[in-house]
């Protein structure tokens, strides 16, 4: 996987986030398992519980396009440190993700490239299914 690419599209992505709250930016890039890819940013709400996070912008513009099945997710934002998926959107992507699907996390700290990979069942072990 070309994971340079997916990486800067995410971070383009980040330029759309609406996040006049927060102030956090943060860009999201869903990788199909035939490759497509879908970005996402996060979109705030004055009523702050209808915000929707940058991985689940990416993952509904692909379900909603006919793909449901992801081999990856790109997470970036503006922060220093890694931006890890919140609770909420690993139970919402493991519907779309299996056990070794990939979430790969980046970011800058002192201007240093800082990468890591996990294997979706680690970041949510257990997941529950019906
Ligand atoms: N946020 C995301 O978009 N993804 C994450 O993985 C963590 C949190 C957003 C939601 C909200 O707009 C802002 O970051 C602060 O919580």
């Amino acid at each position: 996987m070309n994971y340079i690419k997916f990486i800067n599209m995410a971070y383009d992505a980040t330029k759309f986030s609406y996040a006049p709250y927060s102030k956090f930016k943060v860009g999201a890039v869903v990788v199909t398992e035939d490759e497509k890819l879908y970005t996402g940013c996060n979109v705030e709400n004055s009523s702050y519980g209808a915000t929707v996070c940058a991985e689940r912008t990416a993952a509904l513009k692909a379900i909603s396009e006919g793909y449901t099945k992801f081999k990856a997710i790109v997470i970036v934002s503006e922060s220093k440190k890694f931006t890890y998926p919140c609770g909420i959107c690993r139970q919402f992507l493991s519907e779309f993700m299996s056990d070794d699907a990939e979430i790969i996390l980046h970011c800058y700290d002192n201007d240093e490239n800082q990468m890591k990979i996990y294997k979706f069942s680690e970041l949510l072990p257990e997941a529950f299914k019906l």
